[in-house]
């Protein structure tokens, strides 16, 4: 299969490479000086790291590879050390070079211990879910949790090269597919309206591995989120159009204590901040609506219970879009017409809402996040059917 090559710019270029194959590419980006790489991946997810390893090897590279926790426990500074200390039993060294292959939170992991290995080591990411592939390992962005908020440690750290083989996608559970599909509409909504067309033309396939149109929906949405990082590499400007759907997306994954998967939260954030602008007079009604049909349509939640506005409003407000206080919304004057809404006034925002909120239940089985559950079940979190009696030992972090 050809592979297609989409550029990210900046003080250190590099480029997205999607399509079959894609790891054949690992040796030209490693570099001329590695000699040893250090393959961090899930523990999960060894049936996809194995193959890369021994293309490595083949090419003549020392190959370790280190299994990190599935999922968002790997993103967790005693993993980091961990993986400084095998590093240095590896005498990993300035040339040398990591691979982060796995989901977002595998990758945010290894980009941060790239960039803080020796000040800085080569960086290779193979991103293998929807959301890793369209976001995650996009964009320079490296993190690790404290128990203070998510993402509040990191460090801007572009990689060499992301290479996607979208063969990696075929494995991932329906859920986490749809869960990416979120920002790939997303991107539709913001800047490239033909990817809405193609999923309204097959939801039902758009939301499943291998559909018709994978390929070109991954690329869309990747070039979409290239384009913004290239303009704005530290998040100074255009960069918080990314953030639409997300001041109150962050404020649900916050008040379900991140037992809700990311997209899920975006997809209503998303319908809200529809039904601000048109409230708003910023946006016609036809799009605004369009919101809820594309996002039903994928499988995505679209509501979230009345009852909860005091807590989200409060929320929204330490969310990192609000400036000194006031609050600050990602919202579209039209079609790919992406705007800043500044310091709204509050019967709106609640009217909003009412539009939004739905009777409890709307989220669809399996858009929560399952390794949490379990989590926060043992901890003594409480997860009463679907809306959860909501609130697990998460429930007060922050979502910057
Ligand atoms: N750096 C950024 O700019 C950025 C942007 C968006 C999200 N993120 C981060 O990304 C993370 C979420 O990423 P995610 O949604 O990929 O979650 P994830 O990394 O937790 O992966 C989700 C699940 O899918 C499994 N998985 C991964 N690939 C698979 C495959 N090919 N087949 C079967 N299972 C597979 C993983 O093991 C995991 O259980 C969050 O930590 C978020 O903060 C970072």
């Amino acid at each position: 299969m050809s592979l297609t090559r989409i550029d990210v710019g900046g003080e250190r270029p590099y480029q997205v490479v999607v399509g079959g194959g894609a790891a054949a590419e690992l040796p030209y980006l490693l570099g001329q000086d590695a000699r040893t790489v250090v393959v961090i991946h899930p523990v999960n997810l060894g049936g996809i790291a194995g193959p890369v390893v021994r293309v490595l090897r083949e090419a003549g590279y020392l190959v370790h590879a280190e299994q990190i926790p599935d999922g968002e426990a790997a993103k967790d500074i005693a993993v980091a050390a961990g993986l400084w200390s095998r590093m240095a039993a590896h005498h990993v060294s300035r040339g040398d070079a990591i691979v982060g292959l796995g989901g977002g939170a595998a990758t945010d992991l290894a980009g941060f211990v790239a960039a803080t290995w020796l000040r800085g080591i080569r960086l290779v990411l193979m991103p293998t879910t929807l959301l890793a592939v369209v976001d995650a390992a996009v964009g320079g962005k490296t993190a690790v949790n404290i128990a203070e908020g998510k993402n509040l440690v990191g460090a801007f750290y572009p990689p060499a090269g992301v290479l996607a083989d979208l063969a990696c996608l075929a494995s991932l559970p329906r859920a986490e597919y749809v869960s990416g599909l979120a920002e790939v509409i997303k991107a539709g909504f913001i800047a490239d309206p033909v990817i809405l067309e193609l999923i309204e033309a097959d939801p039902e396939r758009a939301g499943q591995p291998g559909g018709p149109h994978e390929r070109e929906l991954i690329e869309r949405a990747v070039r979409v989120k290239a384009a913004v990082v290239t303009a704005d590499l530290r998040e100074a400007g255009p960069r918080e159009m990314l953030n639409y759907g997300h001041t109150l997306g962050h404020a649900i994954e916050r008040a379900e204590g991140f037992r809700i998967r990311h997209g899920a939260a975006v997809a209503i954030g998303m319908v809200y901040a529809a039904a601000v602008a048109r409230r708003a007079g910023r946006l016609d009604e036809a799009t605004g609506w369009r919101h809820r049909a594309i996002l039903a349509a994928a499988g995505l939640p679209t509501g979230y219970p009345a009852g909860a506005w005091p807590e989200l409003r409060e929320a929204m407000a330490v969310d990192k879009k609000s400036r000194a206080s006031r609050l600050r919304l990602v919202v579209l004057d039209g079609l790919a017409r992406p705007g800043i809404l500044d310091d709204p006034p509050e019967d709106l925002l609640e009217q909003a809402y009412a539009e939004v909120s739905e009777p409890e239940g709307t989220v669809p089985p399996g858009l929560r996040s399952e390794g949490a559950c379990d989590r926060a079940t043992r901890e003594g979190g409480a997860v009463k059917g679907e809306w959860g009696g909501g609130r697990g030992p998460e429930a007060s972090r922050k979502a910057p």
